[in-house]
């Protein structure tokens, strides 16, 4: 059997994803093999298609850290064929082994989790890393701050995990300002629950060590600049969870919010297998408090074919919400 596959070759320190012919014995081994039907697209998933950063740690490698599907053979008894499953984040799924981005996938047992009965597949990839990541973050807000306490921004407000929890902080009561570099896309910030937009520069009212008081707590998905404006300008015990990279890697600030205001930074890793994600994944399915509503808003499919060219527009910064693969 003959199928595609995006992989990235390492030629002569130069990192290029080529769309390629494979056959199973080409993948690496595992239990389980699933015929795709959708794989997302995050940041780091971008990164790695246009050869950008160390993303991908082995080569050549079939990038796609997330991908559900229908299983077609498995070694292992607890999968049969037919079933429904996605295979999503982990430590080496699309990084040091091969990934989503192939139209076969063959994984160990361990990193795969079933989907919910009577969906295909489609709201788990959507909601992936990205919803699962905001809502650790999500989560992390509400035991410390409640709503009343006043608004809560958002930072890379159209990104797919800022999306998300604009979406979830609003379904739970909060005042959510977005910020974000596209004001173009008010419009979409307002549906999915934004409050209100303010442009990248408008987080903090300057840049002295401590502005305004004007957020009840945070979510960060870009650091850099922007983390260092939101900390500036948090109220007294706010508390801003920071998991991105999207405006860079370091963060300069000072210890003025942390001494004098009591702010909490507190960091979140959502790279978890689905098989233990546990309690928060499961408040994200349909009935539970962390549940998106507005999943067809921030998630667009695009097709296998024109993945790597909706890379190129991401890493450049045009990309709204979410877009998910479909596999032929
Ligand atoms: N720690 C974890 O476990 C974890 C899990 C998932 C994601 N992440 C990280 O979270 C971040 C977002 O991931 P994603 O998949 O949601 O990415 P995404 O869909 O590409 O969203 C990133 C957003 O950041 C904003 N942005 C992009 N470049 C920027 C720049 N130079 N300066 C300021 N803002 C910029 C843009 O929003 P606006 O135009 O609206 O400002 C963009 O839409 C990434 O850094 C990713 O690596 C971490």
């Amino acid at each position: 059997m003959k199928f595609n596959a995006i992989r990235l070759f390492n030629e002569d320190g130069k990192r290029v994803s080529r769309m390629v012919e494979q056959t199973l014995s080409d993948l690496d081994p595992g239990d389980v093999v699933i015929k795709s039907r959708y794989a997302a697209v995050n940041y780091k998933d971008a990164r790695a298609v246009t050869g950008v950063g160390n993303v991908i740690s082995r080569f050549p490698c079939v990038p796609g850290v997330e991908v559900a599907g229908t299983v077609v053979e498995s070694a292992d008894p607890s999968f049969r064929p037919g079933d429904v499953v996605t295979v999503q984040g982990g430590r080496d799924f699309g990084m040091r082994r091969d990934g989503g981005y192939s139209e076969y996938v063959r994984v160990p047992a361990a990193w795969v989790g079933r989907v919910p009965e009577g969906s295909d597949g489609f709201d788990m990839v959507g909601m992936g890393l990205a919803a699962y990541t905001s809502a650790l973050a999500v989560d992390e807000l509400l035991r410390r701050v409640r709503p009343e306490q006043g608004p809560i921004l958002v930072t890379g407000g159209t990104g797919g995990s800022s999306s998300f929890a604009i979406d979830m902080l609003a379904g739970l009561g909060y005042r959510v300002v977005a910020s974000t570099g596209k004001t173009s896309e008010a419009q979409y910030l307002k549906k999915i629950g934004a409050s209100e937009i303010v442009g990248r520069d408008e987080i903090a009212g300057g840049d002295k060590p401590l502005e305004e008081q004007r957020w009840a707590g945070g979510i960060d998905a870009v650091g850099g600049a922007p983390l260092d404006a939101l900390l500036r300008s948090t109220r007294k015990r706010g508390v801003v969870c920071a998991f991105g990279n999207a405006a860079g890697e370091e963060l300069r600030t000072s210890i003025y919010p942390f001494i004098l205001r009591s702010v909490s930074l507190v960091g979140i890793n959502g790279n978890h297998p689905v098989p233990e994600r546990g309690e928060v994944w499961a408040r994200m399915m349909p009935g539970g408090d962390l549940h998106p509503r507005h999943i067809a808003d921030i998630c667009h499919t695009i097709p296998f074919a024109g993945l790597q060219a909706h890379c190129d527009k991401l890493i450049a910064g045009g990309v709204r919400g979410r877009a998910v693969v479909t596999f032929g």
